[in-house]
């Protein structure tokens, strides 16, 4: 039996309303699962090896439910364009580049680098198409740690032809061998089918994807009601969908084959909200690639309220910073814009709330994962907030705040992934 307690600040959620905070407590793992957090060490755990942190604050691990690798490597270019010019300009040359072995390795490890001090504890991560490439992508972040979705990505048409498959068949030829090679080959590591979206790829290669659900039961991530250019083409290209998420879901892959993520949904509409309430379609909210590529800011608190299962996303290279601390101030900014300019009766986001998406709303895409309540597995991080603090006395709620908006990595100073340390 592994067990110990760290002894801290401990701030969790169990729901979106409330934060749990816990000044000088204690919370408990044993075998990789949190037994809860508690102000004095029950009787029975005495026997824990005890880690004091005297005085720091433990967040759960962070989620980051929608992140292109690829795109770390162009983070902070392009951030004056809008999404489909940007796709075209920065985002293909990029990714094309990973077709070169040599430059992904050189690529993915900064990556990696980066993902590994973060706060993140899982993520769901996009690659290129290139199945070389993925394979590399999924070792680097094997020893990081983080356990996480990663995908080759399909894309066969409507795209340049540095960077495109050259059939339906060759790419879902690609996507079987891929998924042969790594899906037991790692720990921390899993294969996710990732259709690029709509716009680039063919009804063939949807219908195949969604076959391929089928056998093997793995999740679908994708990009859904990003943009008003985007969501203009996807009419043109889809005639007979009345909505976008609709052109997913006639191929089988809006969540009746299995689970799903769509990124975004800035611009859904009733249907479609509606439809992904039923299937259980997970959403990745980007708040800074939202604003970055014009995309609008997108109805949060509503999909809250609805029970729509929702969680947070840096978008890289939508978004240029990978953390989800970041992501949920940027969240809480973009919903009180859309409150101000777009929807009086939008109320802005809470601290509770945007805290809540970015830990057990996001991690609730992995199972239990998210919060210290008994029974969770054990993501933690530890935050020194000590740079942060001013000469008056904070409670833990401003303290946590203040670590929301101001702190970076250099904070961070522990790392817990299902109740193994990182660091
Ligand atoms: N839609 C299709 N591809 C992309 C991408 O790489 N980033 C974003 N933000 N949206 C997309
Ligand atoms: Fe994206």
């Amino acid at each position: 039996m592994n067990l110990f307690a760290l002894r801290g600040n401990i701030v969790y959620s169990k729901d979106s309303k409330n934060l749990e905070l816990t000044e000088d407590g204690w919370l408990v793992c044993m075998d990789g699962v949190s037994q809860g957090v508690f102000q004095e060490l029950p009787e029975e755990y005495a026997g824990a090896r005890v880690i004091d942190l005297k005085g720091q604050v433990v967040l759960p691990g962070l989620s980051d439910l929608h992140i292109h690798a690829p795109q770390f490597a162009m983070r902070g270019n392009g951030m004056d364009m809008e999404l489909l010019d940007w796709l075209e300009t920065y985002t293909f040359p990029t990714e094309a580049r990973y077709e070169d072995i040599t430059y992904a390795q050189a690529a993915y490890s900064r990556f990696a680098a980066d993902l590994e001090k973060s706060a993140t504890t899982r993520a769901c991560v996009f690659a290129t198409l290139h199945t070389q490439a993925t394979l590399l992508l999924m070792e680097k972040l094997e020893k990081t740690k983080i356990k996480a979705f990663v995908g080759k990505v399909n894309m066969d048409r409507n795209c340049p032809d540095y960077l495109r498959e050259e059939s339906a068949q060759k790419s879902l030829a690609d996507t079987r061998r891929w998924i042969e090679e790594s899906r037991n080959r790692f720990q921390n590591i899993m294969p996710i089918l990732t259709p690029r979206f709509i716009p680039t790829c063919t009804d063939e290669l949807l219908e195949g994807l969604a076959k391929i659900q089928q056998e093997t039961s793995l999740p679908v991530q994708s990009h859904l009601s990003e943009n008003l250019g985007e969501i203009a083409w996807v009419k043109e290209l889809c005639p007979k969908s009345h909505f976008y998420g609709e052109a997913y879901d006639q191929a089988g892959l809006f969540g009746s084959n299995g689970k799903v993520l769509m990124a975004h949904c800035v611009h859904s509409s009733k249907e479609e909200w509606e439809l992904m309430k039923e299937r259980g379609v997970f959403l990745a909210h980007c708040p800074q690639s939202n604003t970055n590529l014009s995309s609008g800011v997108a109805p949060v608190k509503e999909y809250v309220k609805e029970g729509i299962r929702i969680g947070l996303g840096s978008d890289i290279a939508g978004g240029y910073s990978t953390s989800i601390l970041r992501a949920m101030a940027d969240a809480i900014q973009a919903s009180k814009l859309r409150w101000r300019l777009q929807d009086e009766k939008a109320e802005p986001l809470t601290l509770e709330e945007a805290f809540y998406l970015g830990t057990v709303g996001g991690g609730s895409f992995f199972g239990k994962v998210g919060s210290f309540q008994k029974g969770y597995e054990f993501d933690a991080v530890v935050i020194d907030d000590s740079r942060l603090l001013p000469p008056h006395v904070l409670s833990l709620r401003e303290r946590l705040e203040r670590i929301v908006y101001l702190s970076d990595d250099r904070d961070i100073t522990g790392k817990y992934i299902a109740g193994k340390q990182v660091f």
